[in-house]
């Protein structure tokens, strides 16, 4: 039997390309860019197999132009970039990589909300200019961490992380889910709470957002979910921008309405609403979420493993919809 063709629509860590040499022909975006449209459209067009990125759009278009596909490997956990309905009207298995970045993804927004708490990146800044005068007692005030009510939109695989990690700073824990089903474990290991998200607005100190991103959730922080909050509030977002209505979140940050924000996703990536880059009280960081050495590495693994499954007429380990193996 002739081996599949696979493209893989940019370089990831080579594990996963070797993985995917050993059992088929693979063909590769060479560069580190995205390919424009209408290439990646061409460069599929004899694939049964594709590797790809949350950047691209994997919809009734893309299936058209690769008639031979037989699966669809997302790296990336979140895939509102794939139309799982058309796959699934088209019986092609779409798959992603949870878990794998789960702590990876927490940990950056840990990273976020100490950085604004604690005015890390404002505070290098006065260093690398030589502005410092030395110390004094009024000098980069921040917000204390320890003891304050942590806010998880979104208590999935990574906000229920996030969560758990807070477990040193004695945060009390609200929280909402997309099912509005309790999570056990937040129960259980920190007495967390399950509230409404106006009760979470209204009480959080520190808000991260974990949610993913759909009809649901679009916009769910806008001028007025701002209002809501504590004017000391800071917001983390490592999930999907635009959950968080980011022109409204300039004015709120301008305004002091808030306290802070810590971004690591924006709503037209990669551009910034115009006015985040300028605001003390924002730190912005590239979609680096995921993006430890360890996990792009399992990601790679995941991903592949997951590819070669499907072309093989196994269902992989982490389906989108796995209904097609039932
Ligand atoms: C990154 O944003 C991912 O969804 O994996
Ligand atoms: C600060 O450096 C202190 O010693 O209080």
């Amino acid at each position: 039997m002739s081996r599949p063709r696979i493209y893989v629509t940019r370089r990831i860590p080579e594990p996963g390309l070797d993985l995917l040499r050993q059992a088929a022909e693979v063909d590769m975006n060479p560069g580190d860019a995205p390919l424009p449209r209408a290439e990646l459209l061409a460069r599929v067009a004899d694939c049964e197999g594709v590797l790809g990125l949350l950047t691209e759009r994997i919809d009734a278009e893309f299936f058209d132009a690769a008639p031979r596909l037989r699966g669809y490997a997302n790296y990336a956990v979140g895939f509102d970039n794939i139309d799982v309905p058309e796959a699934t009207r088209r019986r092609i298995p779409v798959s992603n990589t949870p878990d794998v970045l789960t702590d990876a993804t927490a940990e950056c927004a840990w990273a976020l909300l100490f950085a604004v708490a604690r005015r890390v990146v404002e505070g290098d800044g006065v260093m690398r200019s030589g502005a410092w005068s030395g110390w004094g007692p009024l000098q980069f005030l921040g917000a204390g961490v320890t003891g304050k009510t942590l806010g998880i939109v979104g208590a999935g695989r990574i906000g229920s992380a996030m969560a758990l990690m807070s477990r040193g700073f004695r945060m009390p824990v609200v929280y909402t889910t997309g099912s509005g089903r309790p999570s056990e474990v937040l129960d259980r290991e920190l007495g967390a709470e399950l509230v409404s998200f106006d009760e979470l607005l209204r009480r959080s100190d520190f808000i991260s957002v974990h949610a993913p991103l759909n009809e649901g959730t679009r916009h769910l922080f806008d001028a007025e979910a701002f209002a809501r909050m504590k004017p000391s509030a800071i917001l983390v977002n490592t999930g999907r921008g635009p959950v968080i209505d980011e022109a409204a979140l300039v004015d709120a940050l301008r305004e002091r309405r808030i306290a802070g924000a810590g971004l690591d996703v924006y709503e037209r990536e990669p551009a910034m609403a115009p006015g985040l880059g300028k605001l003390d009280n924002a730190v912005v960081l590239p979609h680096v979420g995921s993006g430890t050495r360890e996990s792009r590495t399992d990601m790679a693994t995941l991903a592949a493993r997951n590819l070669l499954a499907m072309l093989d007429g196994k269902r992989p380990e982490t389906c989108l919809n796995p209904e097609l193996y039932a």
